[in-house]
């Protein structure tokens, strides 16, 4: 089955600081697993960077649903591409936080938008330098 998977990255609104992952998190996994969705969401208190995998028009209809969030701003599309299996397992919404771990995903994501736009692979390699100087 041909799957949609998203990538984008966006700056926690300011004033917004003090939302709580836990909270988009829990309502993300009920809407992802009634939606056939999976993916990674990594936070960092000042960025979000999220991975969206399943059904066309469910991930579409997420993404329009996460980019009307007043809770972030500033959302840039990393990456839309077609896959044939999904490539971020099979959680309805994964979480990491700055680790080890997160570096891993941050470099497939690196490598998933290396045919990004020069726009879009400056706001990333940004968004990976304010990680690493983290
Ligand atoms: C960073 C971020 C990531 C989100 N990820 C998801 C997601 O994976 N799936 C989802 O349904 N909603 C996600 N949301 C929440 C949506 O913006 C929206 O609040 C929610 O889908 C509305 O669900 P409802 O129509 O059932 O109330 C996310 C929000 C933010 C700020």
């Amino acid at each position: 089955m041909t799957m949609l998977q998203l990538i984008y990255v966006s700056s926690v609104r300011p004033g917004a600081e003090g939302i709580d992952p836990d909270t988009i998190l829990a309502k993300s996994r009920v809407n992802n697993q009634r939606d056939e969705i999976t993916g990674l969401l990594y936070s960092d208190g000042t960025r979000f960077l999220q991975a969206l995998e399943g059904p066309t028009d469910k991930v579409e209809a997420a993404y329009a649903r996460i980019k009307a969030d007043p809770r972030h701003r500033a959302i840039v599309m990393l990456s839309e591409r077609e896959i044939q299996a999904r490539e971020f397992g099979e959680w309805a919404m994964a979480h990491k936080t700055p680790s080890t771990d997160a570096d891993e995903f941050i470099g497939r994501v690196s490598d998933l938008s290396a045919n990004a736009s020069p726009n879009v692979r400056a706001t990333f390699e940004s968004f990976a330098q304010v990680r690493r100087a983290a």
